[in-house]
């Protein structure tokens, strides 16, 4: 495999959900799902951090967990250096499980309140089998990677004992202590205080700059990608809509839908609080998709053929992506 191969590889990978059945759905012999994501396709290389952007519900944190193996795909395949991750024999579903790794948005989620802040950044490394003897120095490299001063401070203390910013960063030293290839960070900062939010983004970069891993970075804003992300896709109702380089995607958004989530955003400000969307109405219900376009009956710009054709993501200029008939 060359060096410029991709390391993730997602294709037309899709995810429904069985919904619970009403009486009218049991009488009728419905069996009512939801269509978190739909055909999705993209690839990630080392060293690309991908940010994936769209309003809650429309299916960020169900990818993520597929790109990571945590649920497998209904339909479609996500590889690992060409390795399907659905078809995996015991041993490289092991070595997979070390290199790709998941930053949880609560940090109550990924620490158990019962361990010490040591056992918990221990207990990867024990997992993995790595040996006891490099335990010190992994933990103290994960903890200098994302500026934890005087760890004797806090090692021997209990999650609920420190602040949410310490705790999101042992959090994610906890996924880089295992030195993957590849994390996916779901919502990093939005349970923060925005006085902390600035101090973890950083982290984020210089994680980005000196490891040369690849990431996903999902956030319902733009403001995180804007800050992290050489590349970002939007999500609409489980599709992607847009893809390419975060500046051009902000400065110059061609999707209808990506342009309202940019108008969100007015100032490059990551503290500033959001306006709502500036599109009417909320996410349809993604048991029952609109015909078409699924952005269509809250597009400003929706003609006819949006009703009757399903727009396809086609590159428009290199690198860059967009599934509208309007605009592209
Ligand atoms: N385990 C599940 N069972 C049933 N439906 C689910 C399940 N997980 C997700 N869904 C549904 O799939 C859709 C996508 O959910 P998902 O959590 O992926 O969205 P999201 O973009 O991460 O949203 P948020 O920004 O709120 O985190 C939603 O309609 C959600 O209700
Ligand atoms: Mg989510």
């Amino acid at each position: 495999m060359t060096a410029d191969a991709p390391l993730i590889e997602v294709d037309s990978v899709s995810r429904s959900f069985d919904v619970s059945r009403s009486a009218a759905d049991i009488l009728r012999g419905r069996r009512p799902q939801i269509h978190a994501v739909t055909d999705v396709d993209f690839t990630l290389r080392r060293g690309e951090t991908l940010g994936i952007v769209g309003e809650s519900g429309c299916g960020k944190t169900t990818l993520g967990r597929m790109l990571i193996k945590l649920i497998p795909p209904t339909s479609g395949t996500v590889r690992f250096q060409g390795a399907d991750i659905g078809e995996m024999d015991r041993q490289a579903e092991l070595a997979f499980r070390r290199r790709a790794q998941l930053v949880f948005q609560n940090p109550f989620d990924a620490l158990n309140p019962h361990f010490t802040i040591l056992r918990s950044l221990q207990e990867p490394l024990r997992n993995a089998r790595v040996p006891a003897a490099e335990h010190e120095e992994r933990i103290a490299e994960a903890l200098r990677m994302v500026h934890l001063a005087a760890p004797e401070h806090f090692l021997m203390s209990f999650p609920h004992q420190l602040s949410g910013g310490q705790l999101q960063r042992v959090v994610l030293a906890r996924a880089l202590v295992l030195r993957p290839d590849f994390i996916v960070a779901d919502e990093p900062v939005s349970m923060l205080d925005v006085s902390v939010r600035a101090g973890i983004l950083n982290v984020l970069r210089e994680v980005r700059d000196r490891l040369g891993l690849a990431a996903v970075y999902i956030s319902h804003d733009l403001s995180l990608v804007r800050y992290v992300c050489a590349r970002t896709i939007t999500m609409y109702l489980g599709t992607v809509v847009e893809d390419g380089p975060t500046r051009d995607l902000i400065e110059s958004p061609l999707h209808p839908y990506t342009r309202a989530l940019v108008q969100a955003v007015p100032v490059p400000d990551v503290n500033q609080s959001h306006d709502p969307l500036p599109i009417k109405g909320g996410l349809p219900d993604a048991r029952n998709p609109p015909s078409g376009c699924r952005f269509r009956d809250r597009c400003p710009l929706a003609e006819a053929r949006c009703a009757a054709e399903v727009p396809r993501l086609r590159e428009v200029s290199p690198g860059r992506r967009v599934a509208c008939h309007v605009v592209a």
